[in-house]
């Protein structure tokens, strides 16, 4: 039995119980509890404040978990990182009362900051060599101008929209982050083969997303250029039209070259292209 550890609330709670549901895993989880066990694939999910997971992961008493890379940092446990799960992205970053003129890190000298990440940051300035007070508070932190206990804050920015009801602005980012999963280090080898199946899934569901399965119809005199296109997974399947001089080509496409491939394909003379979301992919 493996023993994952997620966030209980806030930022990655619902990214990571969905890819957890996207791997097939299935929790009874009522709502609020602070355990939950799979009845479909041996593992064991506790919901903790994810500012304590690398400790527990440390300690062993999960064997991985999920959080945020700058919590991580933050910590600076010796536990590895072993998958970049893509969800989850933020900045770190300084913030300053919005009234406040702010032009260069020297106009951050001998103010007050207040943070949680105090080790992220004191690394930061001593690194930019800017002499500041660095006030650590454990919550809230977006509040902490605003009723006179520091002159800026340094704290997670996702959407903005913290900052943004707080009078604040962003004036620096010290570091982007994503969710990960991090391991124990010292893992029995029967937990790492659960987690080996855990890696097997997640990557397959990960290459789903940014794949799509793409059909369509060319005239046979331009298969060589829309292979050169859509190389597939290994090669594209071709099945001939009942129309005399073309084909139809399926394969699968990048999301991240898809609008342009899709162009080059119209000028290929592709017709009635289609594209499909891919549920799970295995390489
Ligand atoms: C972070 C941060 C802000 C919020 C920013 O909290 O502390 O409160 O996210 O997001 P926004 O730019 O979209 O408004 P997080 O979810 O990490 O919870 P925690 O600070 O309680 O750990
Ligand atoms: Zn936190």
């Amino acid at each position: 039995m493996l023993k994952i550890a997620i966030q209980k609330s806030g930022r990655l709670y619902e990214d990571s119980i969905r890819l957890l549901k996207e791997c097939g895993i299935e929790l009874n989880n009522g709502n609020k509890q602070l355990k939950a066990v799979a009845f479909n694939f041996p593992l064991e999910v506790y919901f903790l404040r994810d500012d304590d997971i690398p400790q527990y992961v440390y300690d062993g008493v999960a064997d991985i978990g999920i959080v945020g890379e700058n919590v991580l940092l933050e910590k600076t446990k010796d536990i590895d990182l072993v998958y970049r799960l893509g969800f989850g992205r933020c900045r770190l970053s300084i913030a300053v009362p919005k009234a406040m003129q702010y032009e260069s890190l020297d106009d951050l000298r001998g103010l007050k900051i207040a943070t949680t990440y105090s080790t992220i940051l004191q690394e930061y300035l001593s690194q930019k060599q800017v002499n500041a007070e660095i006030h650590e508070i454990s919550g809230s932190v977006e509040i902490a101008p605003g009723i006179g206990l520091a002159d800026a804050i340094c704290d997670l920015v996702s959407s903005g929209s913290t900052l943004f009801t707080n009078g604040l602005k962003e004036v620096e980012v010290i570091l982007r982050s994503e969710a990960v999963l991090t391991a124990n280090k010292n893992l029995s080898e029967e937990k790492k083969q659960v987690l080996d199946k855990l890696l097997l899934r997640i990557n397959a569901v990960k290459t789903a997303k940014n794949n799509k399965y793409i059909l369509l119809n060319a005239p046979n005199h331009q298969l060589k250029n829309i292979f050169s296109l859509l190389p597939g997974m290994k090669s594209p399947t071709v099945v001939p039209l009942a129309e005399a001089g073309w084909s139809s080509v399926q394969s699968v496409v990048n999301e991240n070259d898809f609008w342009e491939v899709i162009e080059k394909l119209k000028q290929y003379e592709a017709q009635g292209i289609i594209v499909i979301p891919i549920e799970k992919m295995i390489v």
